[in-house]
């Protein structure tokens, strides 16, 4: 699929962390936990100079929790690499962000080594809303756009532990096919990168495969698993677009219509607890994207 992000966010972002980096002992980075493999940005490592990394599954409450330890577990095997999941409802990120960041690098702390540490994720993954959580208050968004990527806001956690936030970043160029379709459907990229239509289908395909009774309870198919999965995509989704009333004048689906309505219900967690990725798949995706 042909997702055309903005570069501008990447090389503005990427310039700003590399200033800041020389003077950073831990990166967290927030992932979506409904795709924690495609929410990561692969440059990451190289961008920070392979710092130890706290990788955040953000978003847990409505990720698949039979999912979410098998991608902790798979991110835990990692050298220099702790994750954690989180949530909007946790009552103290804080301090699980903080101990965590202090086993990575035991080495800091005090008031003459303070812990210094630089957050960043792409767009959507709920790094405002973690940051206005950990601070009390609701801070001005730091820039998406290309231009407003100062680290000026400095956030103290504990008197010896210090945050930067960096703008939401993408990177210039999906490689794995499947993580753009994901990255399209979490709300990460902006609507006008994608055809909504083709991201719906591609969202569909997995849920038939893997959550076929969440989309008959949101739907009312009044079909078993096998029946679900049985359809092509694009009968599913004229199937949806019946049971939701997208019909024009004259009886004819409205595809457009139904595909908005599929995201909106994958994004608002109406459909259920999704994760759209498990750590063999994204492997397998992986892997065969390097070949081509
Ligand atoms: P960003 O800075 O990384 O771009 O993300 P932001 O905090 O703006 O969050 C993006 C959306 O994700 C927001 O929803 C926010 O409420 C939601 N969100 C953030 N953290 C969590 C979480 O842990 N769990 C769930 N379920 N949602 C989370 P929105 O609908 O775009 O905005 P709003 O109507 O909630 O303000």
């Amino acid at each position: 699929m042909a997702i055309q992000w903005f570069p501008g966010h990447m090389h503005s972002t990427r310039k700003a962390i590399g200033e800041r980096i020389k003077d950073i002992d831990v990166v967290i980075e927030l992932l979506d936990a409904r795709l924690p493999g495609s929410s990561a940005n692969p440059l990451l490592a190289e961008l920070t100079g392979h710092r130890p990394t706290l990788k955040v599954l953000n978003k847990q409450d409505v990720a698949d929790a039979a999912r979410t330890p098998a991608w902790l577990d798979w991110y835990n095997a990692r050298p220099d690499t702790r994750a954690i999941g989180l949530d909007a409802s946790d009552t103290a990120p804080a301090r699980r962000l903080i101990d965590a960041c202090r086993q990575l690098a035991p080495q800091r702390g005090g008031m003459a080594k303070p812990m210094r540490v630089l957050i960043c994720g792409i767009p959507n993954v709920g790094k405002s809303t973690l940051i206005n959580t950990l601070t009390g208050k609701t801070q001005a968004k730091t820039g998406d756009e290309a231009g407003i990527t100062k680290l000026e806001q400095r956030i103290v956690l504990d008197d010896d532990f210090y945050l930067w936030d960096t703008p939401g970043m993408l990177w210039p160029r999906i490689t794995i096919p499947e993580s753009g379709y994901k990255l399209a459907a979490s709300g990460a990229v902006g609507r006008n990168a994608y055809d909504e239509e083709e991201v719906a289908l591609a969202l569909l395909a997995y849920l038939q495969r893997h959550y076929a009774p969440l989309l008959d309870a949101r739907y009312r198919l009044g079909l078993d698993a096998a029946g679900i999965a049985a359809l092509h995509d694009d009968e599913l989704l004229t199937l949806i677009a019946r049971k939701r009333g997208a019909v024009m004048s004259g009886g004819r689906v409205n595809l457009q219509k139904a595909a908005e309505l599929v995201m909106t219900d994958f994004r608002s967690a109406i459909l259920g607890r999704i994760t759209l990725e498990t750590p063999p798949e994204f492997e397998a995706w992986s892997a065969a994207a390097q070949v081509q």
